[in-house]
């Protein structure tokens, strides 16, 4: 759905930006650069008319000039390929409208420890790992307790394997979060997005155990209170939203 509507956008835009320029008497390919921040500006417009998530926005912005400026270069072809495998291999099924890899801060993962229960043999499993940096420093910090975490994206999960090297208390997995029990866990830490929210909380809901603890970070479940929220103190200005089963 997410990958129809950015087609429409950027076709609808060439379409009008085109239509313009004949309108206006200009020759539509006479000046590339122009003609294709144009269509950036009206793909983006288009974009957020269609409620794109931010990011597509901004995709939308760049992408003909970007192109229009690649083709200028003349760039073996192998280079596109290459980009588009190592893209593939970082964000694989970001295109299908899920969740990015954009990563918790230190200052997130400090808030975040403060509040894990004290308990012994606690665990903790972070649902979309990336690249396992957050749950290298919690479980440095705990060696007390257990930490896991699932990541489905080739290239974010071999850094997590890396991350979590000596550490005898953290364990990565390549998978799907969707297919991951979750009754074992006492507190389930997710950073995705707003899309998905109403399907993790039915997961949480049927799967966690009672007086389990779920956090998401920046993402509320939508119309369910959390229990409690905690400010982070970082740039994108976090909130861990906190919500006890
Ligand atoms: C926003 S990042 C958060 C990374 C990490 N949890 C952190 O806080 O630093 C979300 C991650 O979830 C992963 N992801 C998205 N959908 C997934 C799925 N169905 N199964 C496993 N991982 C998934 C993405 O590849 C991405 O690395």
């Amino acid at each position: 759905m997410a990958a129809l509507k950015a087609l429409a956008a950027q076709l609808l835009a060439w379409v009008l930006v085109v239509a313009g320029c004949i309108a206006f008497g200009q020759q539509p390919l006479s000046s590339s650069l122009p003609l294709a921040a144009a269509q950036g500006v009206t793909a983006a417009g288009m974009g957020m008319l269609l409620r794109s998530e931010r990011w597509w926005v901004a995709i939308h912005l760049v992408f003909s000039p970007a192109v229009f400026l690649a083709l200028r270069f003349d760039l073996p072809p192998g280079f596109y390929l290459a980009v588009l495998a190592g893209l593939t291999f970082v964000f694989w099924t970001t295109f299908r409208g899920e969740v990015p890899l954009f990563l918790s801060s230190r200052a997130a993962a400090e808030a975040l420890l403060e509040l894990l229960p004290p308990r012994p043999g606690l665990r903790m499993i972070d649902l979309g790992a990336g690249t396992g940096g957050l749950l290298r420093r919690l479980a440095q910090a705990r060696p007390d307790a257990h930490f896991t975490g699932i990541e489905h994206a080739p290239l974010p999960y071999l850094a997590a394997r890396l991350n979590a090297g000596g550490l005898a208390n953290l364990a990565v997995r390549r998978g799907n979060l969707w297919r991951e029990p979750l009754g074992e866990e006492d507190v389930v830490y997710v950073f995705l997005s707003p899309r998905v929210m109403p399907r993790l909380w039915q997961k949480a809901r049927a799967e966690m155990r009672p007086g389990s603890l779920l956090v998401s970070s920046s993402f509320p479940v939508q119309n369910v209170a959390p229990e409690w929220m905690v400010a982070v103190a970082d740039r994108r200005g976090a909130t861990l939203y906190c919500y006890r089963m």
